[in-house]
């Protein structure tokens, strides 16, 4: 796996995503959804697996998951796992907070 920093550190994260919304961030040639939550920051793949929205124009609800502003589907941050099971799995990256800033784990 190799990691890449996205943010600083926690507090121009903390400036750059408002609470319960996302951003879209590109790392190589992915397209990825970094996303708030009161349990921290999440990334997943930006293309919804319903039928290919953005999701980071999505918004996050209190039960930690992205909700699709297309069609409304949601899914975990966590597990990425719609939660009706409507559709497949949105792939989810690794997030770690470190002294020198915020770092996304992506498979090789
Ligand atoms: S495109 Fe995301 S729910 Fe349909």
């Amino acid at each position: 796996m190799k990691w890449y920093k996205v943010f600083e550190s926690e507090a121009v994260a903390n400036q750059t995503i408002a609470p319960q919304s996302a951003i879209l961030l590109q790392i190589g040639n992915k397209r990825l959804c970094m996303a708030r939550h009161s349990d921290g920051f999440f990334v997943t793949d930006d293309k919804c697996p319903h039928n290919g929205e953005s999701l980071s124009k999505g918004k996050v609800n209190y039960l930690g998951e992205i909700i699709c502003p297309w069609h409304n589907y949601r899914f975990s941050l966590k597990h990425g796992i719609e939660c009706e099971n409507r559709t497949h799995d949105l792939a989810t990256y690794s997030v770690e907070r470190r002294e020198d800033g915020i770092f996304v784990g992506i498979s090789d």
